[in-house]
């Protein structure tokens, strides 16, 4: 068969890992032809590709980006694009296209595949909000670099007295946060999906650094936001900067320092706040990761010989399965209200 494959959103540590196992195994297994589409749905409105073999993929698998670019380009934000999208694969000869993106990606390629394309998806993304999957391989590396920040802000705090304010990924849902935090034992985890209390905050501070604690992490994930009543719009505003994208999704930040700056104002603890960032997403991925995104290529692969289009294929319970791209796009995966609510039990009572 000859098969195209893109990656499209946010990059994600384990990107080249699915590539790999896509391109070495349907050389080996199927004598398969590879086309790599450049920059996500992008390169296939545009027709930028770059020929892709088992060679090119040698080395990839400990590399973390991709080596087929990225971007945040809609099929549907403009009139032709799923016309042009449907034109370039006819002129390229594919016979199936393989996308590797998070909600916005498949979201895409679920319209196209309604449209008669035959296309299978792989869902990746380090904010693990993609339904339909346990997990999503970039997801692990992004906990693991936050958990190592997180240790490092911990000992810098203790040995200032201070409170450290971390502010990690999560524009809709806290999975970073929540598990970063845990591992790393903040005192505070706030989440997008349960809007926080500052005074409630400041009190539990307060409560913490009476005792024999004197120092203290929070962690917050970039799209979480203090109730409406305790919000300023000022605040709002700034938390989201920029131009929207195709997708209509504003850059967030802003709240870490925003949090640091009112913990100091209201205790007279001395705070201070980081940004993560995209160093969350930069790097090699770690183990689990570098399995599963190898695991998700493989599944893909067979799916695609088994002209099984249309599909996503997901973790449920440690098996590889195959769930309709419908069911997975459009509704983001929460953070469970059962383990958070047992976190708070623990660090908020
Ligand atoms: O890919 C998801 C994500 O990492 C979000 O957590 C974050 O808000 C966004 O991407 C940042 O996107 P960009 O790289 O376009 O600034």
């Amino acid at each position: 068969m000859r098969i195209g494959v893109l990656t499209g959103g946010g990059d994600c540590p384990g990107l080249n890992a699915v590539i790999r196992a896509i391109v070495v195994g349907g050389t080996a297994l199927h004598g398969d032809e590879f086309v790599g589409i450049l920059d996500g749905w992008r390169g296939v409105i545009e027709n930028n590709t770059v020929s892709l073999d088992s060679d090119q993929c040698r080395s990839i698998l400990t590399k973390g980006g991709t080596i087929l670019g990225s971007s945040r380009t809609n099929p549907f934000a403009t009139d032709d694009g799923a016309d042009r999208v449907q034109a370039t694969m006819e002129a390229l000869g594919l016979d199936a296209l393989v996308a590797i993106g998070g909600d916005d990606t498949l979201g895409a390629a679920e319209r196209l595949y309604q449209r008669g394309l035959p296309i299978v998806g792989v869902p990746k993304t380090i904010d693990n909000d993609l339904s339909g999957t346990e997990v999503t391989f970039g997801f692990d590396t992004a906990v693991q670099i936050a958990t190592e920040a997180i240790d490092r802000l911990q000992t810098t705090a203790e040995s200032h007295h201070r409170v450290i304010v971390c502010e990690v990924m999560g524009r809709n849902v806290g999975w970073i946060a929540v598990h970063a935090g845990i591992a790393g034992g903040a005192a505070e985890i706030l989440i997008p999906e349960v809007p926080f209390s500052l005074d409630s905050v400041c009190e539990r501070l307060r409560k913490r650094h009476g005792g024999d604690q004197f120092f203290s992490t929070v962690v917050v994930a970039e799209g979480a936001h203090p109730k409406d009543e305790e919000t300023p719009g000022a605040f709002r505003s700034s938390q989201n900067s920029g131009n929207a994208d195709q997708f209509g999704h504003v850059r967030l930040g802003g709240i870490g320092a925003y949090l640091a700056e009112e913990i100091e104002r209201r205790t007279g603890y001395e705070a201070r706040s980081t940004v993560l960032g995209h160093i969350q997403r930069g790097g090699s991925p770690t183990a689990f990761d570098r399995v599963l995104a190898t695991r998700f290529g493989a599944a893909a692969l067979a799916a695609v010989h088994d002209h099984d289009f249309g599909i996503m294929v997901a973790l449920h319970a440690g098996a590889i399965v195959r769930i309709p791209l419908g069911d997975a796009v459009g509704k983001p995966k929460r953070v469970d209200p059962h383990l958070y609510e047992a976190v708070a039990a623990l660090y908020l009572g």
